[in-house]
């Protein structure tokens, strides 16, 4: 294994400074060995108003700084992340326990965000001018002020990235809190702002768990920008119920479906539906939950070779050699308590048809687990974040759509089906932000849009279309002097 002395963490990010905290101390834990290997502190209440006033205080003359001031900056810190590829890398691997071929891909999409959100920013919030007979009408777009970024855990880089630069390069000032799970990956990408020379108070990165959370929210933000489970965007989304005027963007979880349908190439089905599922050891809110499959002589062979393709692949910590294909979950206590859920759910009527278990004790390495639901009378429609299959077996087309559709999320729905027709059919029914035909459900492009509908997301997609919620549009009537019109209203005599 990589070395593993135990850094020290740098603290807050406040104000263009790192500030040794002072409160409680914060552990990162690779979750591959179980050993610690970062410490720091969480933000204390009165870090957290130092920041929001700091944040505050860098609002005007950002916000009003060109926009091409502000892109160099994003440019400079995309040189900055290039530069340092593989540092960064090494730390989302050793900090997430994903495999390096993995954390790499992560490090491509915090660089590529950058010039992807440049293009999105001019697409989606370009200003305008139309000429009136009377005057010009102009439409621009101003930021919402200091919004609070909130991540999650499963890409700690990538994610919270995806919010911040589309929220600087609209003119927002930031008050970010990564996942306690991952405070390492996000003092690293701090400092990677910090060297790019961005104004004090632009950028403020407060670590801790909820209570941080918490104390970010209750400030007098514009803005919350969250990535994380549906349980916490409905708490945040209730935390706000009375005060309308601040804006949520909401990426939440999925119960998604992938249907397998009418395949010549069964490898290519399988191949795929394993990257559906366990890619990131299931811990993307992308990932395929529920797998339906034909109830047919070419379902049992799909199902027999998923069985055992999944119990050939490489399992390990991020540095093991020959790279594993999936490392473990975000820690030892995840791991159990996913093994918790599926007990509840074998208890409750699942079929096993291979347990997910602890592989190394302390660890958050599981092996995959696959459970036939087909028997299952309302089965639980929770997203559990974990290398777990649910099965369902169909008797024809119409009801594996039913199946699909027997969730309140909607992040992603997928079907492989070389049958045009059904894929039309597919797409008419199925409610959620993504559906593909013959993609993996993973793997979203950030040229697109990414969010979904029901407990998934509250219409503010994310990716392509973050710049719609970073910004907010300005309609001004303009005439450079003040004359009277050519004909007054009835009734008046100047
Ligand atoms: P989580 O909801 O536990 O935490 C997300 C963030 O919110 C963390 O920083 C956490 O500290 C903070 N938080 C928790 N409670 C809070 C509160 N009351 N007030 C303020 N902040 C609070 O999520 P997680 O376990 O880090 O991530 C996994 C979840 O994220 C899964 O459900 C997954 O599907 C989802 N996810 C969604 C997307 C998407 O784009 N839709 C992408 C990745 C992950
Ligand atoms: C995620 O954000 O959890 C997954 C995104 C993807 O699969 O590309």
């Amino acid at each position: 294994m990589i070395k593993t002395s135990i850094f020290n963490g740098k603290g807050q990010y406040i104000n263009g400074q790192w500030v040794k905290g002072q409160g409680t101390i914060l552990e990162s834990i690779n979750p591959g060995y179980g050993t610690v290997f970062w410490q720091g502190t969480s933000a204390t209440e009165q870090e957290v108003a130092e920041a929001y006033h700091a944040a505050q205080h860098a609002l005007f003359p950002w916000s009003t700084l060109d926009f091409q001031s502000r892109a160099n900056y994003t440019q400079k810190f995309a040189q900055l992340i290039e530069k340092k590829r593989h540092e960064l890398a090494n730390l989302i691997a050793l900090e997430t326990g994903k495999p390096l071929w993995e954390a790499h891909t992560e490090v491509n999409a915090v660089i590529g965000k950058i010039n992807l959100s440049i293009q999105a920013y001019h697409e989606r919030t370009e200003a305008k001018v139309t000429q009136t007979a009377e005057a010009n009408a102009c439409l621009r777009f101003k930021p919402h002020g200091v919004v609070v970024v909130l991540g999650a855990f499963n890409f700690p880089a990538h994610l919270s990235n995806g919010h911040i630069i589309p929220a600087l390069l609209a003119g927002n000032t930031i008050l970010y809190k990564p996942s306690e799970h991952t405070p390492a990956v996000a003092e690293f990408v701090m400092q990677c702002w910090h060297e790019s020379g961005l104004p004090p108070g632009v950028i403020n990165c407060l670590q801790g768990d909820v209570t941080c959370g918490k104390a970010l929210l209750s400030q007098e933000i514009q803005g919350v920008y969250f990535t994380g489970s549906y349980a916490t965007g409905l708490r945040i989304h209730q935390q706000f119920s009375n005060k309308p005027e601040v804006i949520l963007a909401l990426e939440m979880g999925g119960n998604n479906p992938l249907i397998i349908d009418e395949v010549i190439d069964l490898d290519a089905a399988v191949y795929n539906t394993l990257l559906s599922t366990l890619i990131t050891a299931g811990q993307r809110c992308t990932c395929a939950r529920r797998i339906i499959i034909p109830d047919s002589s070419q379902g049992d062979e799909f199902l027999n070779r998923f069985i055992n393709l999944c119990s050939s692949i490489k399992i390990g910590p991020f540095d093991q050699v020959p790279e594993p294909f999936m490392g473990p979950v975000i820690s030892h206590e995840q791991a159990l308590k996913h093994i918790h859920s599926q007990q509840k759910i074998i208890d409750a009527g699942g079929s096993p048809l291979m347990s997910m278990k602890l592989l190394i004790d302390d660890t958050g390495l599981l092996s995959p687990g696959i459970i036939d639901m087909t028997h299952f009378v309302n089965p639980p429609d929770e997203e559990v974040f974990a290398p777990l299959v649910q099965i369902y077996r169909y008797s024809d087309f119409e009801q594996a759509i039913t199946l699909a559709n027997q969730t309140r999320y909607g992040l992603v729905a997928g079907l492989f089906s070389d049958n045009e027709q059904h894929y039309r059919q597919f797409y008419q029914h199925t409610r959620a932000g993504l559906i593909n035909w013959n993609r993996p459900t993973t793997g979203a492009a950030s040229s697109l849009p990414f969010g979904g509908v029901g407990l998934s997301g509250n219409h503010r997609p994310s990716a392509y279309f973050a710049a719609d919620y970073c910004a907010y549009p300005v309609a001004s009537m303009e005439q450079p002097l003040l004359r009277m019109p050519e004909k007054m209203l009835p009734g008046i005599h100047v």
